[in-house]
C-alpha cells in the first residue's frame, strides 16, 4: 500500500473525475479528505462514502463542502482537513467550469466566474498546498487538453485554465528543496456530465473522432496517472501531462 498513512485532499472529489481519483488513491491506502461544492453533490458524497467504507474499511474518509472561489474558503478547507487528519501529503484540485461561446457573447459576469473558478481557485489551492503539504508531498491540478490546441469558442475556458501552467511551474521551483512535486494533468474531452451540456451531437462526434479508437477520454484513463504521480512518478515535477488519446499533440 504505497500511500498507506498518507492524507490526500481532493477538491471536487465526490463525483466524475474527482471520485475516480479518490478511488485510485484509496486503492493504495490513502486516507481521503474529499471536498464537494453544490447541494446536488451531497448525494454523490453519500454514495461514495458507502462505496469506500465497503471496499476500504481501514482508511479514514472525511467530506467537506464549500464554494472555493474565495481565498478564505480555500484556507478553511485546508484548516478543517488539518484539524481532522493532522497533516496533508497530497492535494489534487479538480475544480473547474467550462463555457463554449464566441467571445462576442461572453459577458463580464461569465468572464469573472470562469477566472474565479478555473484560475483564482487553482492559485489559492496551490498557495495553501505550498504552505501545508508535507515534505515529499504531491500537488496536482486538473487543466485541459485545450491548452495544447488552438480551438475557437473555448476562449474563456482554455484562457482561464492557461495561467495554471505558469502557477505550477513557479510553485514547482519554490518547493523543489522540499521534494514536493507540482504538476498539472490535462485530460481530453472526457465522458462526464461536465462535457455534454455545451456540445451538439455533431460536436460530440467530432471530439470522439479525434481521439484514439474514436472515443472520448474516460475518467478511468486519467485517475491512474494521478496515482502514478503520487507514487512511482514522484520525479516528475513542473509539468503539464497531456492525456487525451491523441486528441491533441504538442
Ligand atoms: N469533462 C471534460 O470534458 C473535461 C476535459 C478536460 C478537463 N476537464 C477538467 O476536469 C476537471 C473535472 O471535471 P469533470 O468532468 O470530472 O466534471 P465535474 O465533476 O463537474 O468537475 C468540476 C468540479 O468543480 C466543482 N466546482 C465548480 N464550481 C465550484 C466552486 N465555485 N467551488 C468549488 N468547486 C466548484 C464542481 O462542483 P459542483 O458540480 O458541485 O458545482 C465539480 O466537482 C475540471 O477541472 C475540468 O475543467 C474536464
Amino acid at each position: 500500500m504505497a500511500l498507506s498513512g498518507k492524507v490526500a485532499l481532493v477538491t471536487g472529489g465526490v463525483k466524475n473525475l474527482g471520485a475516480q481519483i479518490a478511488r485510485e488513491l484509496a486503492s493504495v491506502g490513502a486516507n481521503l479528505a474529499l471536498h464537494h461544492h453544490s447541494a446536488s453533490s451531497e448525494k454523490d458524497a453519500a454514495k461514495l462514502a458507502a462505496e469506500l467504507k465497503q471496499k476500504h474499511p481501514s482508511i479514514k474518509v472525511v467530506f467537506y463542502q464549500g464554494d472555493l472561489t474565495s481565498a478564505a474558503a480555500v484556507t478553511k478547507l485546508f484548516q478543517d482537513t488539518l484539524k481532522d487528519f493532522g497533516h496533508i501529503d497530497i492535494v489534487v484540485n479538480t475544480v473547474g467550469k467550462v463555457l463554449k461561446k464566441p467571445i462576442t457573447e461572453i459577458s463580464e459576469a461569465e468572464y469573472d466566474s470562469m477566472f474565479a473558478i478555473n484560475s483564482k481557485t487553482a492559485f489559492f489551492v496551490l498557495k495553501e498546498a505550498a504552505a501545508h503539504v508535507t515534505d515529499g508531498g504531491k500537488i496536482i491540478t486538473i487543466v485541459t487538453a485545450l491548452l495544447g490546441a488552438f480551438t475557437g469558442l473555448y476562449t474563456s475556458y482554455a484562457g482561464s485554465k492557461a495561467p495554471v501552467e505558469h502557477f505550477t511551474r513557479g510553485v514547482c521551483k519554490e518547493l523543489q528543496s522540499r521534494r514536493i512535486s507540482v504538476n498539472n494533468v490535462a485530460p481530453g474531452p472526457m465522458d462526464t456530465p461536465f462535457f455534454y451540456p455545451q456540445e451538439s451531437p455533431e460536436a460530440v462526434e467530432f471530439h470522439k473522432a479525434n481521439g484514439m479508437g474514436d472515443r472520448l477520454t474516460m475518467v478511468e484513463d486519467i485517475a491512474p496517472i494521478i496515482k502514478f504521480l503520487c507514487t512511482e512518478g514522484a520525479w516528475i515535477t513542473g509539468q503539464t501531462i497531456f492525456a487525451n488519446g491523441g486528441y491533441t499533440t504538442r
